[in-house]
């Protein structure tokens, strides 16, 4: 039994070590490149280049609308690069 949940225990790790590199090696995310390609699905630049300069508040209440309207149009990390992008222009 205690070997059994030492594998189970050394095989979890394992897999979170393995999850944990990757994370971290994995490029960093693009903003300005996800922009191009995920917010253009509906309407075009123009209308997000309209409102540079808006604050990231302002930024992360329209994302959240726009991602409201698609589900799954970004991810967690992808929405934070896009704010990242928006937000510093
Ligand atoms: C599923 C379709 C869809 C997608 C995908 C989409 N939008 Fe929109 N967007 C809309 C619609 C519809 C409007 C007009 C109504 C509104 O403002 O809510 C709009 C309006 C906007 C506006 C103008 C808002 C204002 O008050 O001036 C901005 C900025 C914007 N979108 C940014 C984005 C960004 C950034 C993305 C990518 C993360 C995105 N949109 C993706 C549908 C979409």
């Amino acid at each position: 039994m205690n070997r059994f949940v030492s594998t189970v225990g050394l095989s979890l790790l394992g897999v979170a070590l393995i999850t944990a590199t990757v994370a971290v090696s994995s490029e960093p995310l693009d903003g300005e490149q996800l922009v191009q390609d995920r917010c253009t699905q509906c309407h075009d630049l123009v209308r997000v280049e309209r409102r540079f300069g808006q604050d990231h508040a302002w930024w992360e209440r329209t994302v959240d609308r726009m991602v409201g309207r698609r589900a799954g149009l970004l991810n967690d990390e992808e929405r934070t690069a896009v704010l990242d992008f928006l937000a510093n222009r």
